[in-house]
């Protein structure tokens, strides 16, 4: 197929579209679940002619996605959810071996970022598909006349479907929008361990330091905290745990790690890695304290969880001395080393999470795009759950596809479960 091509896109070079197709081929043999509910779309067409814009990490697995849509009839434009995500390969290969209009370049400024957010929301979208909602802030804050034809969205991520609720509370949001993210088969899996696997591959890529015996400072024991801590500790790290939640905090204590202030444990630390969808997270008096060599990095959605505006005016000289590495080196003596310019460490310098996890998470997008499509006119502006029997029945095509199965309840047990009648024997 050709590599040039006369719809809009901007992408690094279409000249790496071979390369970008063999990754999502390989990445598909991953998504049993997503190519079932291909097969299906490419019947049904469910979204037919429905104009989809989508502001997603630009990968493999993403691709995967947006070649579902479409399959499903939907006109689909993609732009990259943060400037550092982007497979410049994936970008080209969809623009150039599947017609769908890409405008993501690795590295790409704010500018560029935010005119590719615009490029998308050119398309006038009727469904939206986001991942931290900058792509439905920017619709309302900024191109709102294109508000009247959008039916719906979708959300992935947990700091999207905070803004969205925020949005929500305030009366700002202006149509339905379905937070994928809080499905327990993308929460439990992909924010586990999803984020687990690719932080630690993140900073093991960019530093190849060895994790074992070191002091590893999670910050924030949510879906994302936790799956971070058991994989650091699997490879032998000590694991501290800090949060803000009492509850939160006892779970991470009887889960075997120890809980400290980060000020108490900061000067001990190896590696500090946060990922609460909080600012200034790690702040000046942490970094303050920090011990030299240090390795500080964030896996939360946006990259303001590391006070870098502080650790700037700290710093006498920044240096590189690996590709996702900047040294900082203070006045005084100390270096501090952040990660990935202290955005998402696990897509800026790995590939994000693997795609046996993106497999149910991109599944709840598709069958929930595929959902507002059908329901958009009952339902009103306000963030909504992912239906129930979409988040089960994935589950059930997922464990099918491992091999694994289940029991049924018998008629008895499913009575037994629904009286009340019977107790003490
Ligand atoms: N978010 C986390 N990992 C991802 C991936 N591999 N693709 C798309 N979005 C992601």
């Amino acid at each position: 197929m050709p590599t040039t091509t006369t719809m809009p896109y901007d992408v690094a070079d279409l000249e790496l579209a071979d390369s970008g197709e063999r990754l999502i081929t390989w990445a598909g043999r991953e998504m049993p679940v997503l190519r079932l509910i291909r097969e299906r779309f490419a019947a049904e067409r469910p979204l037919e002619g429905l104009r989809l814009s989508a502001c997603l990490h630009v990968t493999s697995e993403t691709a995967n996605l947006v070649i579902t849509l479409k399959a499903g009839g939907a006109d689909v434009r993609l732009c990259a959810s943060n400037p550092l995500s982007t497979q410049d390969t994936v970008a080209a290969a969809l623009t150039a071996r599947h017609g769908i209009p890409t405008f993501a370049v690795k590295g790409e400024d704010n500018a560029r970022y935010f005119s590719h957010v615009n490029a998308v929301l050119d398309h006038r979208p009727q469904l939206t598909m986001d991942d931290g909602a900058d792509l439905v802030a920017e619709l309302h804050k900024t191109r709102s006349e294109l508000l009247s034809t959008v039916m719906a969205g979708t959300e992935e991520t947990t700091t999207g479907v905070v803004r969205l609720r925020a949005m929500a509370r305030d009366g700002a949001l202006k149509f339905p929008i379905v937070a994928v993210n809080e499905a327990m088969t993308k929460k439990m899996f992909d924010n586990r361990y999803g984020t687990g696997q690719s932080t630690i591959d993140g900073i093991v890529r960019a530093t190849n330091v060895l994790l074992a015996g070191k002091t590893f400072v999670v910050c924030g024991y949510g879906w994302c905290g936790r799956g971070l801590a058991s994989r650091a500790a699997g490879l032998g790290a000590h694991v501290v745990v800090t949060e803000v939640d009492p509850v939160r905090a006892l779970e991470a204590v009887m889960d075997g790690y120890r809980v400290a202030p980060l000020r108490d444990i900061a000067p001990h630390a190896d590696f500090v890695t946060t990922l609460t969808g909080d600012i200034n997270v790690i702040d000046r008096e942490h970094l303050e304290l920090f011990k030299d060599g240090v390795i500080i990095a964030n896996s939360g959605h946006f990259n303001d969880e590391i006070n870098l505006t502080a650790l700037r005016t700290m710093a006498s000289e920044i240096t590189k001395p690996r590709p996702s590495v900047e040294a900082y080196h203070l006045r005084g003596g100390r270096t501090i080393n952040v990660l990935a310019e202290g955005r998402l460490v696990n897509l800026a310098a790995a590939e994000g999470h693997p795609a046996a996890v993106m497999d149910m998470s991109f599944a709840n997008q598709a069958l929930c795009a595929e959902y507002v499509a059908k329901n958009h006119a009952t339902l009103k502006p306000a963030v909504y759950d992912v239906p129930e029997d979409i988040d089960k029945t994935i589950a059930a095509l997922k464990l099918r596809s491992m091999g694994a199965d289940i029991d049924i309840l018998t008629d008895e047990q499913r009575a037994y479960l629904a009286s009340w009648e019977t107790g003490t024997n």
